[in-house]
């Protein structure tokens, strides 16, 4: 479409603007141009400026946008094409925009005001092979509705399509239009920004001046939030020791929830393959798939991580007749010799294995041409044997067979060889490798070390699968919990969205079965019925949701997995359980729906359909709904809006933020509605692992505390990361095949679960003398009792200079003291503990969390 430039531009704009007389005429109105430009690739979305003649631009915030596009993938896709904004008869305003060049689908966001938007809509506009590009609505007086209408190019030709709408989420079906029926509002604005374009509408001044307070009000807190003990120096100079006190306030005591610290668990940088789950061995079930990379990656297949030793032995990977068709890969190992030729599996960074510990092996193998006996044996990285056994492939159907492996020497990366004695064929899945020391003693159970750290943090629930793991990347990717239950070799494995292989080996099952172990409460989340809105597989993000007719079987599989959990063994899932070794019930309570979805017009249909069917079924289990990735904006008003009108008990809110946000946000639950659901604040991070990020979330668990009516349950998140496999930074533990690194996030998390009190008592930090916000803002406090009669006060001092807490009355006596103080950039730092004798009043050294329990 050719662009106009400005003059003529904005005569075209003004003379045929769709906005009602009242603002094109008003008086003291301006113009505002509203555009998107490449300088950002176009994912910087809808940018501002204002005009009071259409001469002369003022770009007073040229970096900062009031929408951006969130329509596909992250990276190369939520893109804003050419933005076409106008304001509707009802005053609202609409952005419609290309999101890219080849997808029939065009968006839409509307608004008030420019500055809160509602849940962007991407309307079907074509089929697929079509794009949609340069979308536009006009206001059609005589059927008091838009037509919306773009163009189409293919192979060079261009057609213009069209459709109605007058409410800009319903649209009618769309037919070719006149090419005459658009107009030419889009304009460039070169003194603006050269690659820019847009559409130029009028504001009244108040419009004007409001986004003008906004854009300062954003200014402001990005600076503040930018914040690190970098600027202390600068900000605290010639700060002298703070005198303070927990002062009484006009607050009532609040019961706090004995949930209020659980773990967040997903398989995320190998939390559970390669990580949580014992197995040793890499890619057991040969069901590696070149698109769990998406391709980026050809070797990672059915045979990565195997490899053959000598040449009197060779592997194929076939897939003719599994086990099992959900696992459908398997190895043909043929040996031509009696000599030491072997099929070997290097684990994952080696096979770590300890000196006298037991290893299970076990396989399923397959001798199609007769007997054929194996070695197993486990060799150092010289190729010296550490341990050796015994097994035959002598049935011509699959079988398993076991032996046990005792090391008798300590390495950390070994190798597993399945070495044939005789020449002939062999096949071979499920091989398996697991250490017997696991947590709880579990079979196909958990890494102990690790499972021991996350236990030491004493969490009251634990949330799984995930995270996206759970609505997974495109429909085909969504997690199903069925597919992770029973034998190991019926389960379907998937790709996972973090790009690597889910064997399901940990799955629902076992995941209760962990709870139970922590005495911890599950709480499954299951997707909403829509995939992740940052989809890249088998379309861009927003991919629709489970069909409709599909609907009805996908709720069923939900109300199932309560019968899993909680039936009784005369129901089918009831007794599915209990075949799986486990006859009393797991005694769910909880059933997350949804995980920070976009709260589109698809995922609230499906989201409702889901309550209403879990509500009527199980009306005991607390849904715990979605507001959405952040703790503002368009997913999150309306994530509340849908829970507090179908009246969702409790909604999970995530958001991963700078650790100023926290420290300057410590008031966020204060002022939070008391009359709408709880609060799960399902995922928050600090975006680091320094000391002074793990102070600034202790200072917020207190604010948390004294919002504990409002808020019933907190996951710190990721919780698990392999050291040179993560997929996101920070998480709160790291490991290696050896090692686990709590890191200092963790351990104030450990504190808070381990010194959780059952009612806050209304004790607030005063400062004496000082009234310096910033300097307020750095201590924070906590006083609770606990069921026990211990009385707890948590102490944060974020500055750097030592603080003088006087303590309110009652508070005096013996008292257990944990301190974890170091220099705010400290990554490894472990709390001291000591027993102390307390009267009146404690020093908080520099940058420290002190927790007193008396
Ligand atoms: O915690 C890591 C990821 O962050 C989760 O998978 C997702 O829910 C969030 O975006």
């Amino acid at each position: 479409m050719k662009k106009l430039h400005f003059k003529a531009a904005v005569l075209a704009a003004v003379l045929s603007s769709v906005a009602p007389a009242v603002w094109a005429e008003a008086p003291d109105s301006v113009y505002v141009y509203l555009y998107a430009n490449t300088v950002d690739h176009r994912h910087g979305g809808l940018h501002w400026a204002w005009s009071a003649d259409g001469e002369r631009w003022v770009s007073e915030f040229p970096d900062q946008s009031l929408v951006k596009s969130d329509f596909g993938a992250w990276g190369s896709q939520k893109m804003m094409y050419s933005p076409y904004t106008l304001r509707g008869e009802d005053g609202l305003w609409h952005v419609l925009w290309g999101v890219n060049e080849n997808t029939p689908t065009f968006a839409v966001a509307t608004s008030r005001n420019l500055i809160d938007w509602e849940p962007q809509v991407y309307p079907q506009a074509g089929v697929s092979g079509e794009n949609c590009i340069d979308p536009q609505a006009v206001y059609d007086a005589g059927t008091r509705s838009y037509l919306v209408t773009w163009e189409t190019v293919a192979e060079g030709d261009t057609a213009y399509v069209g459709c109605m709408t007058s409410d800009f989420h319903n649209f009618s079906a769309w037919r070719t239009v006149p090419g005459n029926t658009r107009d030419n509002r889009r304009v460039h604005i070169p003194q603006v920004s050269p690659t820019a374009s847009g559409t130029v509408c009028r504001i009244s001044r108040d419009e004007l001046r409001l986004l003008q307070a906004n854009a300062r009000a954003t200014a402001y807190t990005d600076a503040l939030y930018r914040e690190t003990y970098r600027d202390d120096s600068r900000l605290f100079a010639g700060l002298k020791p703070v005198k303070a006190r927990m002062q009484a306030s006009d607050r009532k005591p609040v019961a706090i929830s004995d949930k209020l610290i659980g773990i967040f668990f997903e398989d995320i940088s190998r939390a559970a393959d390669g990580g949580l789950y014992a197995e040793l061995l890499q890619n057991r079930d040969f069901e590696y798939n070149p698109h769990d990379l998406k391709g980026r990656k050809p070797e990672w297949n059915a045979s990565y991580a195997w490899s053959t030793d000598g040449s009197s032995v060779s592997f194929a990977i076939d897939s003719v007749a599994p086990i099992h068709p959900n696992n459908p890969h398997y190895a043909t190992l043929t040996s031509t010799a009696s000599s030491d030729g072997a099929l070997v599996n290097s684990g994952l960074d080696g096979i770590p294995v300890s000196k006298g510990a037991r290893y299970d092996f076990s396989a399923f193998v397959r001798a199609p041409k007769g007997k054929l006996p194996l070695k197993v044996e486990l060799v150092d990285k010289s190729g010296s044997v550490i341990a050796s056994a015994k097994i035959n492939a002598s049935a011509k159907n699959w079988k398993k067979q076991s032996a046990v492996l005792t090391p008798d020497a300590s390495v950390a990366d070994a190798r597993l060889r399945i070495v044939p004695t005789a020449p002939g064929v062999v096949q071979l899945d499920m091989v398996s490798l697991f250490p017997r020391d696991t947590f709880h003693g579990r079979r196909n159970g958990l890494r102990r070390d690790l499972a021991d750290t996350i236990a030491a943090l004493n969490p009251r629930f634990v949330r799984f699968p995930g995270g996206c793991v759970t609505h997974g990347d495109g429909l085909g990717n969504i997690y199903n919990w069925k597919n992770t239950i029973g034998p190991l070799e019926a389960r379907k494995p998937m790709r996972n969205i973090w790009g690597y292989h889910q064997s399901m080996g940990l799955g629902y099952h076992e995941y209760f079965e962990f709870c139970e172990d922590l005495g911890a409460e599950p709480l499954p989340v299951i997707a909403a019925g829509v995939p992740c809105q940052n989809s890249s597989d088998g379309g861009h993000g927003q991919q629709g949701g489970v069909p409709m007719e599909d609907m009805p079987a996908y709720i069923q599989d939900i109300l199932d997995l309560v019968e899993y959990a909680n039936g009784s063994t005369d129901t089918r899932w009831g007794k599915e359980r209990a075949r799986n070794g486990h006859p009393a019930p797991f005694n769910l309570k909880y059933l997350g729906i949804g995980n920070e979805d976009l709260i589109s017009d698809i995922f609230e249909e499906r989201f409702t359909m889901i309550y209403n069917a879990v509500k009527e079924k199980y009306p005991d289990i607390t849904v715990v709904g979605t507001a959405g990735p952040f703790h503002s904006g368009s997913d999150y008003d309306a994530g509340w809006r849908i829970a507090a009108e179908l009246g969702v008990p409790v909604v999970d809110e995530h958001y991963y933020e700078a650790p100023a946000w926290f420290i300057y946000n410590n008031s966020y639950y204060d002022g939070y509605d008391r009359n709408r659901g709880k609060v799960y604040l399902g995922e928050y991070a600090s975006r680091g692992n320094e000391l002074f990020n793990a102070l600034a979330e202790a200072a917020y668990l207190c604010g948390i505390e004294r919002n504990a009516d409002v808020v019933e349950m907190t996951s710190y998140a990721p919780m698990l990361a392999r050291e040179g496999k993560t997929n996101w930074n920070p998480d709160l533990i790291y490991f290696t095949g050896t090692e686990v690194h709590p890191t200092v996030n963790y351990h104030v998390q450990k504190l808070f679960g381990n010194n959780m009190g059952s009612t806050w008592l209304p004790f607030e930090v005063a400062l004496e003398g000082n009234a310096n916000p910033k300097v307020a803002a750095r201590i924070k406090g906590s006083a609770s009792t606990a069921a026990d009669g211990s009385r707890i006060v948590k102490l944060v001092n974020i500055l750097p200079v030592e603080v003088s807490m006087e303590l309110p009355d009652g508070f005096s006596g013996d008292a257990t003291v944990t301190t974890l103080a170091g220099e705010p950039s400290a990554r490894q730092l472990s709390p001291t503990v000591s027993r102390k004798t307390i009267s009146g009043a404690v020093t908080l050294a520099p940058y420290s969390f002190t927790v007193i329990r008396l």
